[in-house]
């Protein structure tokens, strides 16, 4: 049977972008969250280092907003950067009234601000070194608390309807999307007048990730599929600490720790970033883990080390009691020893384009967080910046529904999504292998350092691969692999085409083929086909 469901705001996500526009929205709205797995599945639970916002008298709005632009290699767009920066202090207001408890100085009660890099002040406020954790579950608790916000875990959103689409006359508007039950394997029927993507971001299209699994590219691929431009989706960032251990998943060790001072060193003990930035440690990120790239492939070595154990033992485990436990239960005291570290895909900088109120092509369609592109991050986002645009823009997208709501904007009848025409797959093989092949050549060709020849090998094979998941996808039922894969085969080669677009170097994006960087900076934007301008 197939279930329709009736909502004014449809958000599709439950990190930080998602919960935030729930609780910010008016409770007259009847809400709905999708969540793809549990709530607390998502790239928000398990951030680490915080959140950046001026909020120290000795720092200032200009100091934010200049290293953002530096961090960002000059594409930074500056009213983004602005606004952004600017509503940093509301938003972390609005955070700790919802509950969320700082760390804070043992002295004087105020937040304990730490560094990380790119950042000339000391200004991320963070939960010890699980902040996203706190931030997750204080704002899952305060949802649950909101009668009218349904929350419905196992739910994958698969396409946005539209009235393009269902072939209606007049101008183009979202209207609902199409969701998969994964509890009952069926499709289900959501409308609503104004749809939310705030899935996250698409670092799963690379074999080493820091990201949880759900981590796919959905929400830039069904906007894309929805008619709306993306841009900057060349530059992924690789972040460069990620614990190098055959037992660990790509664990992420927080830069924070080089904040507050840990050292980069090669096999032999020897610091080297001096030698690359005079920022040391605390270059931004997109310079680090070229360096640390660069010396691994020197040197040959599978990893180098992060070390902390010069700081008293006491200061370190009071700053990361998590990754002191974590690491020693893989047999690392952090206190004594240095930790294997290599890169990782960590975030994805471009997305799906919005304005200042999160807005995105499409009437009715929002993209907030990860999945958007705002033109905050540029060529490179700064370190904890991600999480404060989530706040934000969330606020911004909930505004700017209510400035809406007096046009009486109703949710349509929609038609059921009709699965009369497939049948069960029958080879499941073809899907795992598609999916280990994609992730393994997405690393090795459009990785840290890339060639025309590279990518164009990659573009080559992500396209064999669309033509396969499509042919798939429309002959069998969907399934929750399918249904990812099919993203990341999407958002994969737009990742390849916005490289191949663009002849320089600049911030994350670095090619051999052109190692110098223009003179003037452009967003490299991708137009769909079905691009609808009205
Ligand atoms: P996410 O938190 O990733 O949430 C995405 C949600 O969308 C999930 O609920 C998922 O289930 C849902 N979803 C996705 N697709 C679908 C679909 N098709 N249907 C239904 N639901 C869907 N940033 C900082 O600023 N500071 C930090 O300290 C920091 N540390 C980090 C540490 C780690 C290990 C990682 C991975 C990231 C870190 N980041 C940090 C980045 C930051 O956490 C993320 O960019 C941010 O949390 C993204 O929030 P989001 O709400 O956009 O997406
Ligand atoms: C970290 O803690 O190093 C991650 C911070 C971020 O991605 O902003």
């Amino acid at each position: 049977m197939t279930h329709d469901n009736t909502y004014d705001v449809l958000i599709v996500g439950s990190g930080a972008a998602g919960l935030t526009l729930a609780l910010r929205l008016d409770p007259k709205l009847r809400v709905a969250v999708l969540s793809k797995s549990v709530l607390t599945e998502a790239s928000t639970y398990y951030a680490q280092g915080g959140v950046a916002a001026v909020t120290d008298h000795d720092d200032s709005y200009a100091s934010h907003v200049e290293d953002t632009l530096i961090a960002g290699a000059g594409l930074c767009h500056r009213d983004a950067v602005e606004y952004t920066v600017e509503h940093g202090p509301d938003a972390i207001q609005w955070l700790m009234e919802q509950g969320v408890r700082f760390t804070s100085e043992h002295d004087s009660g105020e937040p304990h601000l730490t560094r990380e890099g790119g950042h000339s002040h000391r200004r991320i406020l963070h939960v010890a070194d699980a902040t996203g954790l706190a931030i997750s579950k204080t704002l899952i608790e305060r949802v649950r608390q909101l009668p009218h916000v349904t929350l419905l875990e196992n739910r994958i959103a698969i396409d946005l309807i539209t009235r393009n689409k269902l072939g209606m006359a007049g101008s183009d508007r979202v209207l609902g999307a199409y969701v998969y039950n994964r509890g009952t394997h069926e499709v289900e029927t959501f409308s609503a007048p104004f749809v939310a993507l705030c899935c996250g971001g698409a670092s799963k299209a690379y074999l080493y990730t820091t990201n949880p699994d759900i981590a796919t590219g959905d929400g830039i691929a069904m906007a894309w599929r929805a008619g709306c431009r993306v841009s900057n989706l060349e530059f992924n960032q690789f972040h460069p600490t990620c614990l190098f251990h055959p037992k660990a998943k790509s664990f992420l060790i927080t830069e924070a720790m080089r904040g507050e001072g840990a050292y980069l060193t090669l096999p032999d003990g020897s610091r080297f970033m001096q030698r690359f930035d005079a920022r040391g440690e605390l270059a931004p990120r997109d310079i680090v883990a070229r360096a640390i790239d660069f010396e691994m492939k020197r040197l040959g070595a599978q990893h180098l080390y992060l070390d902390i154990s010069h700081r008293p033992s006491n200061f370190i485990k009071e700053h990361f009691p998590m990754l002191y436990e974590r690491l020693l239960g893989f047999g690392i005291d952090i206190t004594k020893d240095p930790i294997p570290v290599v890169p990782a895909a960590h975030y994805t900088c471009g997305g799906v384009i919005t304005d200042l109120n999160a807005q995105t092509d499409l009437p009715g369609l929002y993209a907030i967080g990860e999945t958007a592109s705002t033109g905050l991050h540029g060529a490179n986002r700064m370190a904890s910046n991600s999480l404060l645009e989530c706040f934000v823009f969330a606020r911004a997208a909930a505004d700017h529904i209510h400035q809406q709501l007096e046009q009486h904007l109703r949710p349509a009848s929609l038609p059921f999504w009709d699965s009369t025409q497939v049948r069960d797959p029958d080879e499941d093989v073809i899907i795992s292998h598609n999916w280990d092949e994609l992730r393994r050549f997405m690393w090795d060709y459009v990785g840290i350092v890339r060639t025309n020849k590279r990518l164009q090998r990659a573009l080559n094979r992500v396209q064999l691969l669309h033509r396969e998941i499509y042919e798939y996808y429309s002959n069998y039922r969907v399934s929750t692999n399918l249904i990812e894969l099919r993203n990341l085969v999407q958002v994969s080669e737009l990742i390849i085409r916005s490289a191949l677009q663009r002849k320089e170097s600049r911030g994350l994006h670095y090619s051999l083929d052109y190692p110098h960087q223009e003179a003037m900076a452009h967003d490299t934007v991708l137009t769909p086909p079905n691009f609808n301008r009205s």
